[in-house]
């Protein structure tokens, strides 16, 4: 008689009941796991576990991730800019925030500046022609010949414009002219009958200003908020016909303005940055205005605040000066950097 086997207390003895449930979760586990690295594969990698965002961290979306990547590869470069063959983009500056044309056309001699301009955007004729038809004078407020404005008559312009002494001004922000019509009359004190101004200013105003300033701007008409006659009859007001063109509007935006005259090659000596105050819009205005100052010529601006008032103009000024390597100068409201350094200089 066969001996009964001797009872098994072995590992495989004790799985043997339920190998057909390990088998089976053994299939569905080697299937998930190939469905997963399969999957992952379309998903950005990542370097290590602590850089998956949080729920509350933001997301860099791929196509802003030149901005926090040191180099984006140039297949996902190109598949972001949706361009061909772009290379990566380096985390660091220089890229689009720092990257402003400086290269400007031939200059035009100053005494022709004003024609130039007159030619570009006037088709050759004056806009202070017959200035006001009758039809446009009835709706503007009478005249002012020192119209409304912020710090427009402090101390910092005549102080410019006796060390710089002008023969082209560009102001940024004109509104109703105070500040423009201040430095054309401090030029005429200090015999500077010929110095031009360039007044860019989308003759806008900014979205509900006008609830502040009823006694000094006229009603809209039609949507037009009617700050580019009210501009001129105040410089013809106070300036007079004949020299009206020596204040010179130049009706559009600061940025499309800075980059006509770029290529223009319309250059200014002191140039008043007074625009929008945000930081983006002081920092596009600096930048674009840095091309058209001659070497040796002044940038100046209004409202630099302390930081604890800082609505961007002061941060706009101050990184600019700092990548330029210029020296900020506060003056009262305005801050003045040091002039632009000849060619060649370091
Ligand atoms: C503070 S006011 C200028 C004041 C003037 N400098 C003075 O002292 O009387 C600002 C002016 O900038 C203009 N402005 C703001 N952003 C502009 C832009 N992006 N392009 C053109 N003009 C702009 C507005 O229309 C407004 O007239």
């Amino acid at each position: 008689m066969k001996p009964p086997p001797p009872p098994s207390f072995g590992v495989s003895a004790m799985l043997r009941p339920h190998l057909r449930s390990i088998t089976a979760f053994l299939l569905v586990f080697s299937a998930g796991y190939s469905l997963g690295i399969l999957s992952s594969s379309t998903r950005p990698t990542t370097s290590s576990s602590s850089s998956v965002p949080k729920p509350s961290q933001t997301v860099i979306r791929p196509h802003a991730a030149h901005l926090t990547n040191d180099v984006v590869p140039a297949s996902n470069a190109t598949a972001a800019a949706g361009t061909a063959g772009t290379g990566g983009y380096p985390r660091s500056p220089p890229h689009d925030l720092f990257r402003f044309g400086d290269e400007c056309g031939e200059p035009v001699a100053s005494d022709a500046v004003v024609q130039t301009l007159l030619d570009k955007l006037f088709d050759g004729e004056s806009p202070y022609a017959s200035f006001p038809p009758a039809h446009t004078a009835a709706l503007l407020h009478p005249a002012a010949a020192r119209p409304r404005g912020w710090g427009s008559t402090g101390a910092v312009f005549a102080e410019l414009i006796e060390s710089v002494r002008p023969d082209t001004i560009i102001e940024l922000g004109a509104f109703l002219g105070a500040s423009a019509l201040h430095m054309s009359a401090v030029a005429k004190n200090l015999s500077l009958p010929n110095t031009v101004i360039l007044c860019v200013d989308d003759f806008r105003g900014w979205p509900g200003f006008r609830g502040r300033f009823r006694r000094d701007v006229p009603a809209q008409r039609h949507g037009d908020a009617l700050l580019l006659p009210q501009f001129m009859a105040n410089v013809v007001a106070a300036v007079g016909p004949e020299a009206a063109e020596r204040v010179l509007p130049v009706p559009f935006s600061t940025a499309s303005a800075l980059q006509a005259l770029c290529r223009w090659g319309v250059y200014a000596d002191l140039i008043e940055v007074d625009a929008g105050h945000d930081f983006h819009s002081a920092w596009a205005d600096i930048n674009l205005a840095w091309a058209v100052l001659r070497p040796g010529g002044v940038m100046f601006g209004h409202d630099y605040f302390t930081s604890a008032d800082d609505r961007g103009v002061r941060r706009a000024v101050t990184l600019f000066a700092k990548v330029k390597g210029l020296t900020v100068r506060p003056h009262g409201q305005h801050w003045i950097l040091s002039p632009k350094p000849q060619a060649g200089d370091s």
